[in-house]
Order: C-alpha cells, then structure tokens, then sequence
C-alpha cells in the first residue's frame, strides 16, 4: 500500500502496511519482559530497549511519517499492549493527545486473525469532541454505531472502518483519531504502540486519565531523536547512539539469557497473581 500524505490528512489514518516477519515479530515481543519498574512511565519502554528503539526507527515508518510531522522527530511513547481473550479497549482517544500533536503507530505482533478486529473512525482527527466525553453524555462507547452516529453528527464524512491485521503488520492514525479494539479469539494478542511528534512539542507523563481533571507529572518523559535534530530542546531526549544493537554472538547469546530470566519471573509472577489476588 502508498502512503498519501493528502489522504491521510484528510482522513486521519493510513495502512496497513506490511513492516515485521514473524521471526523479528517475536524479538520485539520479548522486551515486553523488561521489568516495568525500570522505566519512567508506561509507555517508556524505549528508555531501556535498544530493540524498540532500532525498530521504532525503521525507515519504512520515517519515511511515511516525516511527511506528517516534519524531519524532526522524537518517539515518545511505546508500549507493548496484551490484550485478553474477550476484552474489549471501547472508544476512546489517547488523550495525551489533547494536550500535544502527534501520530501513533500501532503494531501487531502475536495472535492476529479475524478475531481481533481494529476500528478506527475517519475524519474523527479534526473534531472536536471524542469518546470519553460523550460517554458522560449517556452515549454507549462500545457500540460502534452509537459512536459513529455522535461522530457523523458533527461530520458526516465519518465512517467506520475496520481492519484485521496480520502479525509484523502496522497502522498510522493521527493522534486524535477515535479507536478501539477488541479480541474476540480464544487466545491473546499482543501489539505494540509507538507514538511520535515533532520536536515542537512539550511532551509530559500523565499521572491519570481523567480528561476532566488530567494531572501531569513534574518528571519529563526520556525522548528518542529518531529523525532530524532537536532545535527546540524541549524534551529530556537520550542519546539515540548509546542504543546501538550489538550484533555479535556474545551479545546476541547474553540478550538472549537476560530475556529467558525476565520471562521467567514475569510468568511466575503473574502466576503467582493468579493464586493469590483472586
Ligand atoms: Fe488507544
């Protein structure tokens, strides 16, 4: 599929597009054991992984999103998202969104098939509502017509659209676009988000989601340079260069034990999750 700049400005999203084989799909899903604790945030695991950061950095997603946002371009936020069999992530924006530009970019990795359907509503990007308000005006936003009735309301060009992506296959949608997903399968489907702006931004870490009353932490979030230079010096951006992969056997084979370890712990700790929090 091309990416049309004039497109998806209009219409808030673009892709799929075909981006990982199974085989890298499965080395990037392996940070997702990297201890949580070491990061700043959520959505921060490129502060500790030189594999998010290499591929979050890949030219197939540059290329497309340097028309969006200019050559100067921080990655801000990734986050690996396990979703369980029969859940559902209803209606909503990212609303750190609300606060700067930016696009994000989501990723399938594991589980993918017609079951776990990704919606999206187009034209949603430029209006000025989004679902978390209107679910305090009584609307269900986990009905899809629901929703794009409220949407249609403000822009009739809105449309619903679906999509069933393989693994290694990625989206592009603008910050403010109106999503949701679901995994109606038996098993669970792993993805990852990464998301980006221009260096023009102030990014900030929330310290909740209530878009009425959002708190932002006094901590900066740590920032990758992934295209371009940081003029503005608004952000706690890293060194790009220190995240260089290793491709050598030692390496490869003490990456290798380090992600076994914190596999092991991550699945008896979520064992032991199982037992004793019911
Ligand atoms: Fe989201």
């Amino acid at each position: 599929m091309q990416f049309e700049i004039n497109k998806f400005n209009e219409e808030g999203f673009a892709g799929p597009f075909e981006f990982l084989n199974i085989k890298n799909c499965n080395k990037l899903l392996n940070e997702k054991y990297l201890p949580k604790q070491n990061f700043g945030w959520t959505k921060s695991i490129h502060e500790k992984s030189s594999k998010v950061v290499n591929f979050a950095s890949s030219e197939i997603i540059l290329e497309k999103i340097k028309n969006i946002l200019g050559s100067d371009i921080l990655l801000w936020g990734s986050c690996f998202i396990e979703q369980k069999p029969g859940n559902q992530h209803s209606w909503h924006i990212d609303l750190e969104y609300k606060q700067w530009d930016g696009v994000t970019i989501w990723v399938g990795l594991k589980n993918l098939n017609n079951n776990t359907p990704l919606s999206i509503i187009s034209h949603s990007h430029n209006i000025n509502s989004f679902p978390q308000a209107l679910k305090d005006k009584n609307v269900n936003i986990q009905n899809d017509e629901d929703v794009l009735f409220e949407a249609k309301k403000i822009d009739p060009r809105c449309e619903l659209k679906t999509f069933y992506l393989k693994p290694g296959e990625f989206i592009i949608w603008s910050g403010k676009i109106w999503h949701k997903t679901n995994n109606q399968s038996k098993k669970n489907r792993e993805s990852i988000i990464l998301q980006y702006c221009s260096t023009d931004n102030v990014v900030k870490i929330p310290v909740n989601y209530d878009y009425k009353n959002m708190k932002w932490s006094d901590n900066k979030p740590a920032c990758i340079l992934v295209s371009g230079k940081d003029k503005k010096k608004f952000n706690n951006v890293l060194d790009k260069s220190k995240f260089k992969t290793k491709e050598n056997f030692f390496f490869e084979t003490l990456k290798f034990f380090e992600v076994q370890y914190y596999k092991s712990r991550y699945i008896l700790s979520s064992i032991y999750r199982k037992i004793f929090t019911k």
